[in-house]
């Protein structure tokens, strides 16, 4: 497959510490530039990590052999950062959130239509070994048919470790729209599409100490709620009970589990790419739990499987997976859920999406490149 030249805008956390390297593991993706609105931030990351070029957001965008953008800016400069993609000419894939509100999604999905251009989004740990394992554990009959789900995300706070956490307390932050993509979309993609939701949540506490890097003792206001009690109906019928805090100093509650008429399915943490996955059968009740064996070669570290899938379908080789309709959809159940909060009532999705496809069993996605 002829090569993809890739340039990455926002260069913080999560582009230093992963995907430089993760699309580094795909051949066909070239890592030519990085953009920060801090010029210092892209000079940095190009030098510690031997990035060709570091220029600014619109040099980036003016390169014409530039095809795919990786937008890993934070949450609030999402929207305007793709719509200055795709006016650009060029595919993305965005970390999450796919956006902040439904009509900003809707009018990147329109754009991107209009303009034959494709978008993808975070997460792509559902495409890892231990989601794409449950994912075949319940297409196998393996748990009977779904008929329930739980989800829970419970931690002290992102403050503890990351050094700049004030956009986790803003407008556009929170647990839920920070840490529900994982879950959502790790659900969608194993039980379907939501259909409506209903929601509580409050904030315990009215600011957070920043407790490392430079900013260590800094006070952050908390401008969100920070503590999402949720139920969702799914379209198959499955009701999933879900939690998402950022108020909880430890707990003993699984990350998610799917409930079926003949067993029950221990998903491992969707924030992650590895398992296990564990299932039990009444039938079988002398194995206890059992480990299911791993389907994909995925199972370590592999952020930027996403930007490699989406690669393929830029080159007409097949449709990608995680799509910036399936991101739409999840957004809008995250905002459902918050809404319900507000109004106290049950709220129905505006949207809906097929099921995603199975990544398929290669044995990596080069292989078919
Ligand atoms: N930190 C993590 O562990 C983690 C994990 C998974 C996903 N994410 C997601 O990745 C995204 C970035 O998170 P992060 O932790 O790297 O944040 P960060 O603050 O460390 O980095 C974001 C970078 O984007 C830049 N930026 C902001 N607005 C910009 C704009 N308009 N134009 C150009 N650059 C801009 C900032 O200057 C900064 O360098 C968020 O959406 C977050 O939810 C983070």
């Amino acid at each position: 497959m002829k090569e993809i030249n890739v340039g990455i805008i926002g260069c913080g956390f999560i582009a230093r510490e992963k995907y430089v390297s993760g699309i580094r593991k795909f051949d066909f993706l070239k890592l030519i530039a990085c953009a920060d609105i801090r010029a210092d931030a892209a000079r940095q990351m190009s030098e510690d990590l031997g990035i060709p070029r570091a220029c600014s957001v619109e040099e980036l965008l003016a390169d014409e052999s530039i095809e795919l953008v990786l937008n890993l800016t934070t949450p609030q400069a999402h929207t305007p950062i793709n719509h200055q993609i795709l006016d650009a000419n060029k595919h993305f894939y965005v970390e999450k959130p796919f956006a902040l509100t439904r009509d900003d999604a809707q009018a990147i999905l329109e754009k991107a239509e209009t303009k034959k251009l494709l978008t993808s989004s975070a997460p792509d740990t559902f495409l890892g070994a231990g989601i794409q394992t449950c994912r075949k554990v319940i297409d196998d009959g393996w748990i009977g048919m779904p008929t329930a789900a739980t989800a829970f995300m419970a931690v002290p706070g992102h403050e503890l470790w990351h050094p700049d956490p004030e956009f986790y307390y803003a407008e556009g932050g929170g647990p839920i729209l920070d840490m529900g993509p994982y879950y959502l979309t790790a659900l969608v993609n194993l039980l379907g599409p939501i259909k409506r939701v209903v929601g509580m949540s409050k904030a315990t506490f009215p600011e957070r100490v920043i407790a490392s890097g430079p900013k260590r003792g800094n006070r952050v206001p908390v401008d969100i709620d920070t503590h999402i009690s949720a139920c969702l109906e799914f379209e198959s019928g499955v009701i999933a009970t879900m939690i998402m805090s950022f108020d909880v100093q430890a707990h003993s509650l699984p990350h998610l589990e799917i409930y079926g008429t003949e067993g029950t399915l221990s998903v491992p943490d969707p924030n992650i790419f590895q398992g296990p996955v564990r299932v039990f059968r009444p039938n079988q009740q002398e194995m206890g739990w059992q480990e299911m064996p791993m389907i994909s070669p995925y199972h370590m570290e592999s952020r930027g499987i996403g930007a490699a899938d989406l690669a393929l379908a830029i080159r007409g080789i097949r449709p990608h997976i995680a799509t910036g309709e399936l991101a739409t959809h999840v957004l809008d159940a995250i905002l459902s859920i918050e809404e319900s909060a507000h109004k106290q009532e049950k709220i129905d999705l505006v949207t809906t999406v097929k099921r995603p496809a199975i990544l398929p069993l290669v044995s990596r996605i080069g292989d078919i490149a």
